[in-house]
């Protein structure tokens, strides 16, 4: 009952956020008629709505008075600089689930975020809570990768980089890194912002195309970085990936990955494989992929070494990144 009844919460805050009914309460209307007002919406529909999400922990109540608790004036105001409801601002990622057994029959995606015209419409919204989600994680990997380094100069490479907050960590961490950026064009025109906010953009230059067209080079990077991108593109483009990005390092560089990984006989987690589904509902060939299946591809790509750090990484599933070490003889 439990599992059927869960759609309900995740309905309650998508419509809780696209009323805008959060930052109604922060600009300090608190009782059901005047919010009702606000928001446009029926008097007896809202004070249910507002109950509801006092009992789900998002709002509280006193005396028919209601406030906001400290977890959603931080992420569930707009104007608050760590809003993740962004996602939610729209029905795309529900209205996708909604064709779940379509999917499953066919093995055919309902959307296809992976191509351009559709990514740089949907990740724009998606990269901003994204960011927040990801912050405190990319500062434990831009230390663990800073960490015992006499490397001067560190050459960074943000492949789908979205935000950049794995770069951006990795920059504000490290005074003498360079970084190149890339995603597709109208996704970097918000990481420039990213960027300008956090007072980096001497240091950044930006690369624009797809990930599975665009040079990047030989020998020109200390570190390369794809977070949350492997999914999205599969087993075949991501082999194809991990090539160029060896390519692309110097000796002694490293290609880190941040991704949803569930364990090596795909029992569990279930958001690593309740993942797996957005993306058989999202992408052509998108799946989560165990570390056994990453050690592999990196190792044949030419890694010489891989290893994982805790990074703290997703809730309910994996903590670590993984990282493949370029042979310093290579
Ligand atoms: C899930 S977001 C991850 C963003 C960021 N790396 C992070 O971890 O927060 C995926 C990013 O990949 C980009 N992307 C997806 N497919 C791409 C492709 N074929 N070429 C270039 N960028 C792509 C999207 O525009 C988006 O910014």
């Amino acid at each position: 009952m439990q599992m059927h009844f869960a759609m309900m919460p995740s309905r309650v805050l998508s419509v809780g956020v696209q009323l805008d009914l959060f930052s109604r309460l922060a600009d300090g209307l608190d009782r059901v008629p005047s919010l009702a007002t606000a928001v446009g919406a029926n008097e007896r529909g809202l004070r249910m709505l507002l109950d509801a999400l006092t009992a789900l922990g998002l709002l509280t109540k006193t005396e028919g008075r209601y406030g906001l608790t400290p977890l959603a004036r931080t992420h569930l105001v707009r104007s608050s600089p760590d809003y993740v409801g962004a996602m939610l601002e729209n029905d795309d990622i529900w209205n996708a689930w909604g064709h779940l057994a379509e999917a499953v029959r066919t093995g055919r995606p309902v959307d296809t975020v992976e191509r351009r015209e559709r990514a740089e419409a949907f990740f724009p919204m998606l990269i901003r809570s994204l960011h927040v989600a990801n912050r405190a994680p990319a500062e434990r990997l831009a230390a663990a990768l800073c960490a015992g380094s006499v490397r001067a100069s560190r050459r960074v490479l943000d492949v789908a980089c979205g935000s950049g907050v794995w770069s951006i960590a990795l920059a504000l961490a490290d005074p003498t890194a360079r970084v190149t950026a890339h995603d597709f064009p109208a996704v970097l025109d918000e990481t420039r912002g990213y960027v300008a906010r956090s007072g980096l953009g001497e240091r950044f230059d930006y690369l624009a195309g797809d990930l599975n067209e665009v040079d990047f080079g030989t020998d020109r990077f200390d570190v390369a970085i794809l977070g949350n991108i492997v999914h999205s593109e599969g087993e075949c483009s991501s082999r194809a990936l991990f090539a160029r990005l060896h390519r692309a390092l110097r000796p002694g560089g490293r290609l880190a990955i941040a991704d949803l990984v569930p364990n090596e006989d795909r029992s569990g987690p279930p958001a690593a494989l309740l993942f797996a589904l957005n993306m058989l509902l999202n992408t052509e060939r998108g799946d989560t992929f165990t570390l056994s299946e990453y050690t592999a591809w990196l190792r044949a790509a030419g890694f010489a070494r891989v290893d994982t750090v805790d990074i703290g990484l997703h809730i309910g599933t994996n903590a670590s990144a993984i990282l493949g070490e370029k042979s310093p003889g290579a």
